[in-house]
């Protein structure tokens, strides 16, 4: 496996400035609301929208910022160390709302949605899982049946971030129900379609801001125009988009734990017992040693998947790596932080049990750290 250098272009290390100016000044203040009140941040993400961050990747011609991966990486980081929720709503909205149309759209699909989705304009969502099929995503139930210039999707999603406040979802259903993987098809679905429902909102342990929901499908046309792909060709488009959307989700984690360290750390060292800090205490210095070592490790994962990605080189194996490693990283590191603020670390007084209830998801979605082993070791014992 090739490795990286870990140095940014001056246009990376000024994405990353700029972002984290953003988050400290307009993401923060708003954190309160998000936990206590579970709003969804939509005045965030107008700004988001305003200053290019929902379309980082795309496209100049389409009216994204044309920037390389990386950049888009760097975001999701900076962003995911003050609120983890707001990550996640850039993470899903790019990596798995937007970039299946840049990858598999027709040039009308791409005229269509790209502007308004690199703009903020509209929000994206991508709708796979299911009550009866998670990990086993190829077992989805969803129908689409072609009727004339219509297909008409019956079925039930869940679990759908951005739900009830995307504008566009990417709906996988089955237009040939006896085909198994090969069955799957694409579709760009718009929030108002009749026969369209947004379900109710999760009542969820961490990311409170993002909204998650189920989905209804009830003889709901779409227009062929709006297959996203061929017939068949749907399991690979959400396969090959979650290579890199599993990147971001590590991102997110690298963000969590590194805001737990850095929290974990100041309040260490201003802690005294025993006549003394407790990070002079060796228990403590060692425990901010591995949570260092731990965070550094994500990091060059991390970023190594993202540079592949940025050079066209394989992913598949770097981002389960990555998005498995980060996100376990973030539950010991996030565990570990709560450790040392001892009492006050299991308040809400303190930012680190949020960091700690946001970690958890980061190890369950965009395929459950099992299903990123399963992905690894088929890919190293491929013959
Ligand atoms: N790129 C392109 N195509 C791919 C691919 C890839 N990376 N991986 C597989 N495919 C295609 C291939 O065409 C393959 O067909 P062949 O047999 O001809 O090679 C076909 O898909 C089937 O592949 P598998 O046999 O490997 O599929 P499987 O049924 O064994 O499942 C799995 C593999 C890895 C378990 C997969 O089901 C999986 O990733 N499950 C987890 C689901 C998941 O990640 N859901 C995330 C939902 S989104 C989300 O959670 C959003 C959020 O973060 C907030
Ligand atoms: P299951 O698949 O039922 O798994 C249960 C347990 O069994 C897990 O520990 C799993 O690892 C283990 N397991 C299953 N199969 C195996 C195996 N073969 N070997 C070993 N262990 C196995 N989905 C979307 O499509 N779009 C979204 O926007 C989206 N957002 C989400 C947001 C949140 C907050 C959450 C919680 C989930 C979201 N998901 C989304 C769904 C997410 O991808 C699934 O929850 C995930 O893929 C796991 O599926 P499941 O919950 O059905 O668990």
């Amino acid at each position: 496996m090739e490795t990286m250098e870990l140095r940014f272009s001056e246009e990376q290390i000024m994405m990353r400035d700029m972002v984290r100016q953003f988050a400290r000044e307009k993401v923060a203040p708003s954190v309160e609301d998000m936990e206590t009140n579970e709003t969804f941040p939509a005045a965030i993400l107008k700004e988001m929208g305003e200053l290019g961050l929902l379309g980082i990747p795309v496209e100049e011609e389409y009216g994204g910022a044309g920037m390389d991966f990386t950049s888009y990486i760097i975001a999701i980081h900076e962003i995911s160390k003050v609120s983890a929720a707001v990550g996640v709503m850039l993470s899903v909205h790019t990596s798995v709302g937007t970039n299946p149309i840049r990858y598999f759209g027709t040039d009308d699909q791409k005229t269509r949605y790209l502007p308004k989705l690199a703009s903020g304009e509209a929000l994206g969502a991508f709708a796979l899982s299911e009550p009866g099929a998670g990990s086993d995503a190829a077992s989805l139930r969803t129908t689409a049946k072609r009727d004339g210039d219509d297909y008409i999707l019956n079925g039930t999603k869940s679990w759908i971030t951005n739900g009830g406040y995307a504008d566009t979802y990417i709906v996988f259903a089955k237009t040939d129900p006896d085909a198994g993987k090969k069955g799957i098809t694409a579709f760009i679905v718009e929030k108002d379609t009749p026969g369209f429902e947004v379900l109710a909102k999760e009542r969820k342990m961490g990311i409170l801001g993002s909204s998650t929901t189920g989905l209804a499908f009830e003889d709901c046309r779409i227009p062929v125009s709006q297959r996203l792909g061929d017939e068949g060709q749907g399991f690979a488009i959400a396969l090959s988009n979650l290579d890199y959307g599993r990147i971001g989700i590590a991102a997110q984690a690298l963000g969590i734990a590194e805001a737990a360290l850095e929290h974990a750390t100041a309040y260490a060292k201003e802690r005294k017992q025993f006549g003394k800090a407790i990070a002079q205490q060796q228990g403590i210095g060692f425990k901010l040693a591995d949570m260092a070592t731990a965070v550094e490790a994500a990091k060059l994962l991390t970023y190594n998947a993202a540079s592949r990605k940025d050079q066209e080189l394989t992913t598949g194996i770097e981002a389960s790596m990555a998005k498995m490693f980060a996100s376990d990283t973030a539950m010991k590191v996030t565990t570990e932080a709560i450790q040392v603020y001892g009492g006050y670390g299991y308040t809400k007084d303190y930012p680190v049990e949020r960091f700690f209830r946001d970690a958890k998801v980061t190890q369950i979605y965009e395929g459950t750290n099992e299903i990123q082993r399963i992905v690894i070791a088929g890919k190293l014992c491929k013959d």
